[in-house]
């Protein structure tokens, strides 16, 4: 595995120095440029970066158990929009962090991520067949392997995350960050929450704290990564975590919102199934009009929270824009 690893990481480093390198440099150069035009420029050269260093991340379909490592490269390698990745890099332009530096921490919270769907679309779960705009793991190969595939997924984002180049107390750091940020306090606490506010009624502070916790919680630890990337001597910045706070509430309340307005195929999963299974969504909570002037409202917030912000923020800008541009 660490061969794997070390092999990925040396990959990475060689990719990173042959050609990203000057696009980077010229990048900088327009830092402040704050268009959509240059966020699209940011965002279309840091995808391959992120989807290379995934596949350098997971071991090949070949290894044994061949049809583990299959299925984890289904669940992670298909499409998506890659924001949490997208974020710690953003994050990491206000602090001018080499990309080098974060794409261990970029990597490992897209595989957190990706188990979570694959848990969270089980059929003990939210039982979906549809993600991503193709059959769900345990459709596509069965349940018990989407099981392992999601453990096996969690144990490799710390895996990659330790290997991040960084002194051993900024790794402590990190592993702790994403730790707290995945767990019982986190991604699957707030799993858990979801679960059992089935059929139930939820005030709206209740709610809150289960989207903060099941979406919220790994947007946070994206941009909070890469602070602690930064180093020690960069401490981490009360307005990053506003803003990430505004934005992780924002993307599940899109996400609500879409349940209900679109259909399966625009959205890559099955439409119309929080009301079918009576789940506690900002829709069923506050109505659509409101659920979408809040998610409007929680987006103009993360701007104005990035205000006072060294470095290049555009990056954040356009991903909180991104997020929004989705509200149908
Ligand atoms: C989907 O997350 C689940 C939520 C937490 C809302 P994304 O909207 O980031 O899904 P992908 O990664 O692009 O598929
Ligand atoms: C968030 O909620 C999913 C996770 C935190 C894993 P949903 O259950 O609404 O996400 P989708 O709609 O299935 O992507
Ligand atoms: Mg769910
Ligand atoms: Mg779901
Ligand atoms: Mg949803």
């Amino acid at each position: 595995m660490s061969f794997l690893a070390n092999r990925a990481l040396m990959t990475l480093r060689s990719s990173a120095q042959k050609q990203p390198m000057n696009r980077f440099l010229r990048l900088n150069n327009v830092a402040y440029d704050r268009t959509p035009a240059s966020f699209e420029q940011w965002r279309k050269a840091k995808l391959p970066r992120i989807q290379f260093a995934l596949e350098c991340a997971l071991p090949p379909a070949t290894t044994e158990p061949p049809r583990l490592h299959h299925a984890m490269r289904y669940a992670v390698l298909g499409t998506g929009k890659r924001l949490r990745p997208l974020l710690c890099h953003a994050a990491g332009e206000i602090f001018s962090v080499a990309p080098d530096a974060l794409d261990h921490a970029a990597t490992a919270v897209e595989l957190i991520h990706a188990a979570s769907l694959v848990h969270d679309d089980l059929p003990a779960l939210d039982n979906d067949d549809l993600r991503r705009g193709r059959a769900t793991v345990h459709v596509q190969y069965d349940e018990a392997l989407a099981i392992l595939v999601g453990d096996a997924l969690f144990a490799q984002a710390f895996n990659v995350l330790s290997q991040t180049p960084a002194e051993a107390e900024c790794l402590t750091r990190l592993v702790k960050e994403l730790a707290g940020a995945s767990g019982s306090i986190g991604l699957t606490g707030g799993e858990a929450l979801d679960l059992a506010a089935v059929g139930g009624t939820l005030d709206v502070m209740q709610l809150q704290t289960l989207h903060q916790m099941k979406t919220g919680s790994l947007i946070r630890a994206s941009v909070r990564m890469a602070a602690l990337c930064a180093g020690s001597s960069h401490p981490l910045i009360p307005e990053l975590d506003h803003y990430a706070n505004a934005i992780g509430l924002a993307l599940q309340i899109i996400d609500d919102i879409h349940d209900i307005t679109l259909d399966s195929a625009t959205l890559g999963k099955t439409a119309g199934k929080d009301a079918r299974d009576g789940k506690a969504t900002y829709v069923s909570v506050h109505g659509l009009p409101m659920s979408r002037q809040h998610a409007t409202q929680l987006i103009e917030q993360a701007h104005d929270s990035l205000q006072t912000l060294p470095g290049n923020t555009t990056p954040l800008h356009g991903l909180a824009d991104m997020i929004h541009r989705h509200l149908p």
